[in-house]
């Protein structure tokens, strides 16, 4: 039976004991009487070392077929490694050649590759160190979600990706549609669904539907944007996790999104450090010193109000000006998670015309239960707010929005039959992936990333 490298590294298999792993090739070095073979096989940063020794008799045969990228089984007994960058390795018995990779044609030699150029390879770069780091970071990030919501008692709830509402309001939705693509003059009453369909923005007003009914609820799914941001911190096809908790006000909102961020760093200090690590050396340096600052320390409350009175003052040239009222651009939003306050920050009470008409009114008639949480680096990473649960008043801010009421009539209706205060926010698990390992392009924290122009693999 095979054995992962992980379980061989961290369970601290018996010496003498004899194994099967199985990986793909990174390095072979020829030292004539014997050939060193370091081979990973995705369960953990680090390469096991086997040790090939002349005497086999396939040895002649196989050695020139061991190269960089093939992938094989090997087994024998593990034995301590003389050597100071690894403390066991494998003497192999015998070796199993599954499939040998040319040379000459393989694209991941040893030399470091462009980010840039990795993307046009994604078939291949899951088998780079980064790469695979950012896919563990990932799978216990969203095992960690899963962990931090199932243990305060949110319920998961899958929340349709085809929708025919416009949940963020703003009107950048792919289309779905079976309509011939060419016809000119398209009757969308003729299409599948009987009206016009859309891949979805956002599962919070489904979100808000179970909520008022079983309470605390979250989701986790794919979120789709059409706006054609061609920055490092926007995907057009990107993963959402969306708290809703009835019998909630703006104050138990922040409390969740804060405590379920901290959770996550910890998480990952607690389970991926070999990971972590690695990016602290080659990404970031002092990674892993910031992130504990993160789990740590209390994060900064600020109100918009106040934020743009520290924007105005500060000692540095923006390329969007600022005045109250104006939405904020990712280089404020660093400012001052990065440079202002040190430490992520979260931002309240918005201008309703600058935020989606869900948001609740406050009593100033000017801004909105909103908050958002700014960290340093990314800027924006979790949006939400206290939802308009006052039918009347939500009617109104639909109307001055230029919506239409009937496209939300189910929506109205919760606040007709028994509404009640309710609160939410959406993390987009992409930029948390950016935040944690330190990494510099979203579109290299997702292993096929979807952007203007791009949908190769
Ligand atoms: O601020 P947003 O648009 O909020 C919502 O969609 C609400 N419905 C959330 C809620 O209250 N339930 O998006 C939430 C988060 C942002 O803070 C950001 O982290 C991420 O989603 N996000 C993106 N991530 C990658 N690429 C994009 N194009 C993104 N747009 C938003
Ligand atoms: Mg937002």
């Amino acid at each position: 039976m095979r054995t992962k490298i992980k379980d061989i590294l961290h369970a601290k298999k018996i010496v003498g004991q004899t194994v099967t792993v199985s990986g793909w090739v990174r390095t072979v070095r020829d030292q004539k009487s014997f050939a060193f073979i370091e081979i990973n096989d995705g369960s953990t940063l680090a390469n096991l070392q086997i040790v090939f020794d002349s005497s086999l008799p396939s040895y002649a045969e196989l050695l020139p077929q061991i190269t960089t990228g093939a992938s094989l089984s090997v087994t024998g007994p593990l034995v301590e490694s003389p050597g100071k960058n690894q403390a066991l390795e494998i003497k192999a018995q015998s070796i199993h050649i599954h499939g040998p990779c040319s040379a000459e044609r393989y694209p991941l030699q040893k030399k470091r590759h462009s980010f840039e150029f990795l993307r046009t390879i994604a078939h291949l770069r899951p088998r780079t160190n980064t790469q695979g780091a950012v896919l563990r970071v990932r799978n216990a990030l969203s095992f960690a979600t899963h962990l931090f919501f199932q243990q305060r008692g949110f319920i998961y709830v899958q929340t349709p990706i085809i929708t025919g509402s416009d949940a963020e309001g703003g009107g950048q939705m792919f289309r779905v549609t079976t309509l011939d693509p060419m016809a000119a003059n398209k009757d969308y009453s003729k299409d599948f669904f009987g009206k016009p369909a859309f891949l979805t923005v956002s599962g919070q007003l489904e979100g808000e539907i179970v909520a008022c009914a079983l309470s605390d609820i979250y989701t986790f799914g794919p979120t789709f944007r059409a706006e054609n941001s061609n920055t490092s911190r926007h995907l057009a096809e990107f993963w959402m996790i969306e708290p809703e908790m009835a019998f909630a006000d703006l104050p138990a909102d922040m409390e969740c999104a804060e405590s379920y961020l901290k959770f996550c760093v910890k998480y990952a200090l607690e389970h991926c450090f070999d990971d972590l690590e690695f990016f602290d050396k080659f990404i970031e340096n002092g990674l892993v010193q910031r992130l504990q600052h993160v789990a740590d320390s209390p994060f900064v409350h600020l109100t918009y109000t106040k934020a743009i009175e520290i924007l105005l003052k500060a000692p540095k040239q923006f390329e969007f000006p600022v005045e109250w009222g104006c939405d904020l651009q990712s280089e404020h939003e660093r400012f001052l998670a990065e440079e202002h306050c040190k430490k992520p920050v979260i931002l309240t009470d918005y201008p309703a015309q600058i935020k989606a008409f869900y948001m609740r009114a406050n009593t100033d008639g000017k801004t909105v239960a909103a908050m958002d949480i700014l960290v340093p680096k990314i800027g924006e990473i979790i949006g939400g707010s206290q939802r308009e649960e006052r039918l009347d008043v939500l009617e109104k801010k639909i109307a001055a929005m230029g919506l239409k009421k009937e496209d939300y009539w189910w929506y109205l209706e919760l606040r007709e039959f028994g509404s009640v205060p309710h609160a939410g926010f959406g993390l987009g698990f992409e930029r948390l992936v950016l935040f944690i390992t330190g990494m510099e392009n979203i579109r290299d924290v997702i292993p096929f990333p979807r952007f203007p122009g791009s949908a190769e693999f």
